[in-house]
Protein backbone atom coordinates (compact mmCIF):
# COMPACT_ATOMS: atom_id res chain seq x y z
CA UNK A 1 0.00 0.00 0.00
CA UNK A 2 1.41 3.81 -0.84
CA UNK A 3 0.78 6.26 1.91
CA UNK A 4 0.89 9.55 1.15
CA UNK A 5 0.94 11.83 3.72
CA UNK A 6 0.28 16.00 3.57
CA UNK A 7 -0.38 18.71 5.29
CA UNK A 8 -4.12 19.31 5.22
CA UNK A 9 -7.33 18.90 3.27
CA UNK A 10 -6.50 20.93 -0.01
CA UNK A 11 -3.27 18.94 -0.44
CA UNK A 12 -4.92 15.34 -0.09
CA UNK A 13 -7.91 16.76 -2.41
CA UNK A 14 -5.21 18.11 -5.03
CA UNK A 15 -3.04 15.26 -4.33
CA UNK A 16 -6.14 12.75 -4.90
CA UNK A 17 -7.73 14.69 -8.15
CA UNK A 18 -4.05 14.34 -9.64
CA UNK A 19 -3.65 10.93 -9.39
CA UNK A 20 -7.36 10.15 -10.34
CA UNK A 21 -5.96 12.60 -13.74
CA UNK A 22 -3.62 10.64 -14.55
CA UNK A 23 -5.22 7.05 -14.07
CA UNK A 24 -7.62 8.31 -16.52
CA UNK A 25 -5.60 9.40 -18.81
CA UNK A 26 -3.55 6.23 -18.79
CA UNK A 27 -6.59 4.25 -19.80
CA UNK A 28 -6.49 2.99 -23.13
CA UNK A 29 -10.24 1.07 -22.72
CA UNK A 30 -12.99 3.08 -24.69
CA UNK A 31 -14.39 4.22 -21.43
CA UNK A 32 -12.93 4.66 -17.92
CA UNK A 33 -14.65 3.19 -15.22
CA UNK A 34 -14.71 5.01 -11.77
CA UNK A 35 -16.25 3.97 -8.27
CA UNK A 36 -17.17 7.00 -6.57
CA UNK A 37 -17.74 8.02 -2.35
CA UNK A 38 -19.86 10.39 -0.96
CA UNK A 39 -19.93 11.67 2.48
CA UNK A 40 -17.68 14.72 3.79
CA UNK A 41 -13.93 13.69 2.04
CA UNK A 42 -14.76 13.81 -1.35
CA UNK A 43 -16.13 17.34 -1.29
CA UNK A 44 -13.20 18.96 -2.38
CA UNK A 45 -12.23 16.44 -4.39
CA UNK A 46 -15.56 17.29 -6.83
CA UNK A 47 -15.12 20.63 -6.40
CA UNK A 48 -11.26 20.55 -8.74
CA UNK A 49 -13.15 18.07 -10.89
CA UNK A 50 -15.77 20.44 -11.69
CA UNK A 51 -13.32 23.67 -11.25
CA UNK A 52 -11.32 21.88 -14.26
CA UNK A 53 -14.20 20.86 -16.26
CA UNK A 54 -12.89 17.58 -16.33
CA UNK A 55 -14.47 15.80 -19.50
CA UNK A 56 -16.27 13.25 -18.59
CA UNK A 57 -17.94 12.03 -22.01
CA UNK A 58 -16.19 8.70 -21.36
CA UNK A 59 -16.65 8.07 -18.07
CA UNK A 60 -18.93 5.24 -16.66
CA UNK A 61 -19.34 5.91 -12.54
CA UNK A 62 -20.70 3.48 -10.36
CA UNK A 63 -21.20 4.83 -6.62
CA UNK A 64 -20.47 2.98 -3.94
CA UNK A 65 -23.70 2.80 -1.59
CA UNK A 66 -27.32 4.47 -0.86
CA UNK A 67 -29.32 4.86 1.52
CA UNK A 68 -32.99 2.98 2.10
CA UNK A 69 -36.10 4.13 3.17
CA UNK A 70 -35.79 7.87 1.89
CA UNK A 71 -36.36 9.21 -1.25
CA UNK A 72 -33.98 9.85 -4.28
CA UNK A 73 -35.03 13.30 -3.79
CA UNK A 74 -34.68 13.69 -0.51
CA UNK A 75 -31.43 16.29 -0.36
CA UNK A 76 -29.72 13.48 1.91
CA UNK A 77 -29.37 10.82 -0.70
CA UNK A 78 -26.59 9.81 -2.22
CA UNK A 79 -28.18 10.71 -5.36
CA UNK A 80 -28.84 14.06 -4.59
CA UNK A 81 -25.12 14.16 -3.41
CA UNK A 82 -23.58 13.01 -6.61
CA UNK A 83 -26.08 15.40 -8.23
CA UNK A 84 -25.15 18.57 -6.35
CA UNK A 85 -21.51 18.02 -6.40
CA UNK A 86 -20.83 16.43 -9.59
CA UNK A 87 -22.84 15.31 -11.72
CA UNK A 88 -24.97 18.03 -13.04
CA UNK A 89 -21.19 20.38 -12.83
CA UNK A 90 -19.56 18.10 -15.42
CA UNK A 91 -20.54 16.42 -18.89
CA UNK A 92 -21.27 12.62 -17.76
CA UNK A 93 -24.15 11.21 -20.08
CA UNK A 94 -26.80 10.20 -17.71
CA UNK A 95 -26.68 6.60 -18.95
CA UNK A 96 -23.09 6.10 -17.40
CA UNK A 97 -24.06 7.39 -13.82
CA UNK A 98 -24.98 4.17 -11.68
CA UNK A 99 -26.12 4.64 -8.17
CA UNK A 100 -27.60 1.84 -5.97
CA UNK A 101 -31.53 2.04 -6.14
CA UNK A 102 -32.30 2.58 -2.41
CA UNK A 103 -36.29 2.28 -3.13
CA UNK A 104 -36.52 -0.64 -5.48
CA UNK A 105 -39.12 -2.90 -4.98
CA UNK A 106 -36.71 -5.33 -4.56
CA UNK A 107 -33.96 -4.74 -3.01
CA UNK A 108 -32.00 -8.22 -3.42
CA UNK A 109 -32.58 -8.01 -7.16
CA UNK A 110 -31.18 -4.48 -6.96
CA UNK A 111 -28.12 -5.39 -5.53
CA UNK A 112 -27.48 -8.27 -7.82
CA UNK A 113 -28.54 -6.39 -10.72
CA UNK A 114 -25.69 -3.68 -9.74
CA UNK A 115 -23.16 -6.22 -9.31
CA UNK A 116 -23.25 -7.88 -12.48
CA UNK A 117 -23.54 -4.43 -14.08
CA UNK A 118 -20.03 -3.79 -13.13
CA UNK A 119 -19.12 -7.08 -14.59
CA UNK A 120 -20.62 -6.24 -17.88
CA UNK A 121 -18.75 -2.92 -18.14
CA UNK A 122 -15.03 -4.81 -17.31
CA UNK A 123 -14.98 -4.10 -13.64
CA UNK A 124 -13.80 -0.62 -12.12
CA UNK A 125 -10.62 1.14 -13.80
CA UNK A 126 -10.52 2.96 -10.64
CA UNK A 127 -12.05 2.77 -7.41
CA UNK A 128 -11.55 5.80 -5.56
CA UNK A 129 -13.21 5.76 -1.37
CA UNK A 130 -13.08 7.38 1.60
CA UNK A 131 -12.75 5.51 5.47
CA UNK A 132 -14.85 5.61 8.17
CA UNK A 133 -14.04 6.61 11.61
CA UNK A 134 -15.15 2.93 12.56
CA UNK A 135 -12.86 1.66 9.22
CA UNK A 136 -15.99 1.18 7.27
CA UNK A 137 -15.40 1.44 3.50
CA UNK A 138 -18.38 1.96 1.66
CA UNK A 139 -21.24 0.73 3.77
CA UNK A 140 -18.88 -2.13 4.55
CA UNK A 141 -19.13 -1.83 8.79
CA UNK A 142 -16.79 -4.26 11.06
CA UNK A 143 -17.66 -7.78 10.38
CA UNK A 144 -18.00 -7.26 6.98
CA UNK A 145 -16.77 -10.32 4.56
CA UNK A 146 -13.81 -10.17 2.76
CA UNK A 147 -15.85 -11.81 0.26
CA UNK A 148 -18.92 -9.65 0.22
CA UNK A 149 -20.49 -8.41 -2.71
CA UNK A 150 -23.52 -5.81 -3.31
CA UNK A 151 -26.05 -6.24 -0.58
CA UNK A 152 -28.43 -4.78 1.85
CA UNK A 153 -26.83 -3.98 5.28
CA UNK A 154 -27.37 -2.48 8.55
CA UNK A 155 -25.82 0.74 9.47
CA UNK A 156 -23.79 0.67 12.67
CA UNK A 157 -24.84 3.12 15.64
CA UNK A 158 -21.05 4.78 15.25
CA UNK A 159 -21.89 5.49 11.13
CA UNK A 160 -25.56 6.40 12.35
CA UNK A 161 -23.81 8.87 14.60
CA UNK A 162 -21.24 10.00 12.31
CA UNK A 163 -23.77 10.60 9.36
CA UNK A 164 -26.57 13.05 11.89
CA UNK A 165 -24.45 16.20 11.08
CA UNK A 166 -25.92 15.47 7.49
CA UNK A 167 -29.75 15.14 9.03
CA UNK A 168 -31.86 16.98 11.30
CA UNK A 169 -30.90 14.47 14.31
CA UNK A 170 -29.29 10.93 14.58
CA UNK A 171 -33.19 9.54 14.29
CA UNK A 172 -33.43 10.93 10.67
CA UNK A 173 -30.28 8.92 9.31
CA UNK A 174 -31.68 5.55 7.51
CA UNK A 175 -30.52 2.28 9.54
CA UNK A 176 -30.01 0.74 6.38
CA UNK A 177 -28.39 0.85 3.21
CA UNK A 178 -27.17 -0.79 -0.34
CA UNK A 179 -23.56 -1.13 -0.47
CA UNK A 180 -20.99 -2.37 -2.68
CA UNK A 181 -18.99 -5.12 -0.93
CA UNK A 182 -15.52 -5.81 0.13
CA UNK A 183 -14.59 -7.84 -2.74
CA UNK A 184 -16.70 -5.67 -5.27
CA UNK A 185 -13.89 -3.24 -4.12
CA UNK A 186 -10.72 -5.06 -3.97
CA UNK A 187 -11.95 -5.96 -7.79
CA UNK A 188 -11.14 -3.12 -8.88
CA UNK A 189 -7.91 -2.83 -11.25
CA UNK A 190 -6.84 0.02 -8.84
CA UNK A 191 -7.95 2.00 -5.49
CA UNK A 192 -7.58 5.43 -4.62
CA UNK A 193 -8.67 5.98 -0.48
CA UNK A 194 -8.34 9.46 1.23
CA UNK A 195 -8.94 10.79 4.85
CA UNK A 196 -7.99 13.61 6.38
CA UNK A 197 -9.24 14.59 10.57
CA UNK A 198 -7.67 13.18 13.56
CA UNK A 199 -11.00 11.78 14.11
CA UNK A 200 -9.91 8.99 11.42
CA UNK A 201 -6.08 8.71 13.06
CA UNK A 202 -7.51 5.17 14.87
CA UNK A 203 -8.81 3.41 11.47
CA UNK A 204 -5.83 4.81 9.68
CA UNK A 205 -3.93 2.97 12.06
CA UNK A 206 -5.50 -0.05 11.42
CA UNK A 207 -5.49 0.29 7.99
CA UNK A 208 -1.82 0.64 7.57
CA UNK A 209 -0.15 -0.89 10.49
CA UNK A 210 -2.99 -3.62 11.77
CA UNK A 211 -3.56 -7.28 10.04
CA UNK A 212 -6.17 -7.37 7.81
CA UNK A 213 -8.84 -7.89 9.51
CA UNK A 214 -12.63 -8.25 9.81
CA UNK A 215 -13.06 -5.76 12.54
CA UNK A 216 -11.77 -3.17 10.47
CA UNK A 217 -12.60 -3.42 7.18
CA UNK A 218 -10.71 -0.73 5.52
CA UNK A 219 -7.43 -2.90 6.55
CA UNK A 220 -8.65 -5.52 3.84
CA UNK A 221 -7.19 -2.30 1.56
CA UNK A 222 -3.28 -3.53 2.09
CA UNK A 223 -3.89 -6.71 -0.01
CA UNK A 224 -4.73 -5.01 -2.88
CA UNK A 225 -1.68 -5.11 -5.46
CA UNK A 226 -2.45 -1.15 -6.58
CA UNK A 227 -3.75 0.83 -3.78
CA UNK A 228 -3.04 4.74 -2.34
CA UNK A 229 -3.95 5.74 0.40
CA UNK A 230 -3.88 10.02 0.78
CA UNK A 231 -4.06 10.98 3.92
CA UNK A 232 -3.39 14.56 5.72
CA UNK A 233 -0.85 14.71 9.06
CA UNK A 234 -4.30 14.81 11.45
CA UNK A 235 -5.00 11.33 10.28
CA UNK A 236 -1.73 10.74 10.59
CA UNK A 237 -0.75 11.31 13.74
CA UNK A 238 -0.66 7.35 15.52
CA UNK A 239 1.45 6.53 12.62
P1 LIG B 1 -16.85 11.05 5.64
O1 LIG B 1 -17.21 9.53 5.58
O2 LIG B 1 -16.16 11.38 4.35
O3 LIG B 1 -18.18 11.77 5.76
O4 LIG B 1 -15.97 11.25 6.81
C1 LIG B 1 -16.22 8.65 5.16
C2 LIG B 1 -16.87 7.34 4.84
O5 LIG B 1 -17.87 7.00 5.49
O6 LIG B 1 -16.38 6.66 3.94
Amino acid sequence: MRVIILKNYEQVSECVFNHFIASFKKNTRDNFVLGLPTGGTPILFYEKIAKNQVDFSKIITFNMDEYIGISRDNKNSFYSFMNENLYKKVNIKPENINIPNGEAMDLEQECKKYEEKIKLYGGIDLFVGGIGTNGHIAFNEPNSDFSSVTRVVNLTEKTIKDNARFFNSADDVPKTAITVGISTIMGAKELLFMANGKNKAEAIKQTVNGAADKLWPSSFLKNHKNVTLVIDEAAAILL
